[in-house]
């Protein structure tokens, strides 16, 4: 599969729907303590990469790339200087990047490069890095970058990157209502943070340990959407509907035309809706385009990042 020396190494990573997602504690590290259920769906980057002398990213894709910041703080850049320094490899790379996953959406797009990067640079460059070293790397660059990296559906921990693999029958469809804004991550945990400021009883005790919902495990097991419609949760949904309210309407739209239920996808603004079977999806698409709002479909879950 790697072959050292060839110039040029494409791989691909999936962008992810957290179909049930709480909130624990803040940890020391700043982060939250988390419980997620991630499905990898059908919406792909593209990464190839070219040996370089120095570190160098382009965009290109079906969705508007202009205000991605390519130099030293991408995410892909940071991922392959990690590779590079791990494996003391002296050269460079010079990647291009076709997006597909929505940007600042809430779908893990930008870990989605990373995980990419770092199979198409260790196959460029012939590092030879395990799967565990690379998970390892992969941990460090971004709480949902190690995900992005093993795909299908999982049970996400800890800051959301300690994974088990958890078994999933069938295919799920999924609308996305797009949203012509993005939304700061940070930001949206950080509203979440002053709601349980304001609300003491919301307030998760030291000791509060966030698991998910067996019910979840379950409706992911049996590949039943109207299982799954019932269990889908998001912590993150309220604080962002607080900083975005247009979002509401957009999720009541999606309800009223044929989904099953919809769920902000991560910590938004994209809105996933899990829908029945693939007419339903088309229906649903047709509703929510003639709102103007922009619409992909995906399907998961699907494999994790690959060479191609
Ligand atoms: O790791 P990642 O870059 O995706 O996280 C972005 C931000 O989201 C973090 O800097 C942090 O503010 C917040 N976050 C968090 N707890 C998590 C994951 C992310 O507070 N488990």
């Amino acid at each position: 599969m790697m072959t050292a020396g060839t110039t040029v190494q494409h791989a691909r990573a999936p962008g992810k729907i957290n179909v049930f997602l709480k909130v624990g504690a803040v940890m020391e590290d700043g982060y939250h303590d988390l419980a997620t259920a991630y499905q990898a769906v059908s919406l792909f980057e593209e990464v190839r990469a070219t040996t370089a002398s120095d570190f160098s990213v382009e965009f290109s894709g079906s969705i508007d790339t202009s205000g991605l910041a390519t130099g030293g703080s991408n995410l892909a850049i940071k991922a392959a200087r990690a590779l590079a320094r791990t494996a003391g490899y002296r050269g460079g790379v010079h990647l291009e990047i076709e997006k597909n996953v929505p940007i600042a959406g809430g779908m893990g797009g930008g870990s989605a490069d990373a995980a990419a990067t770092l199979l198409a640079c260790d196959a460029l460059w012939g590092t030879s890095a395990t799967k565990d070293e690379l998970l390892a790397i992969a941990a460090t660059l971004g709480a949902d970058v190690p995900f992005s990296f093993t795909g299908g559906t999982a049970i996400g921990t800890g800051r959301g990157d300690q994974l088990s693999p958890a078994l999933a029958k069938g295919k799920f469809q999924w609308v996305l209502a797009l949203a012509d804004f993005g939304m700061s991550t940070p930001g949206v945990y950080q509203e979440l943070d002053r709601h349980r400021d304001r609300h003491a009883q919301d307030i998760f005790p030291a000791e509060h340990q966030p698991s998910v919902d067996a019910n979840v495990l379950q409706a992911l097991r049996a590949g039943d959407p109207h299982m799954l419609a019932d269990v889908l949760h998001n912590d993150l949904q309220a604080p962002a509907l607080h900083l975005a309210p247009g979002l509401g309407k957009v999720l009541q739209l999606g309800e009223q035309n044929g989904a099953l239920a919809g769920i902000l996808s991560g910590s938004g603004p994209t809105v996933a809706f899990l829908v029945a079977d693939a007419d339903s999806a088309l229906e649903l698409q047709v509703a929510l385009s003639a709102s103007r709002l922009k619409v992909v479909r995906a399907t998961g879950p699907v494999h994790g990042a690959r060479i191609i």
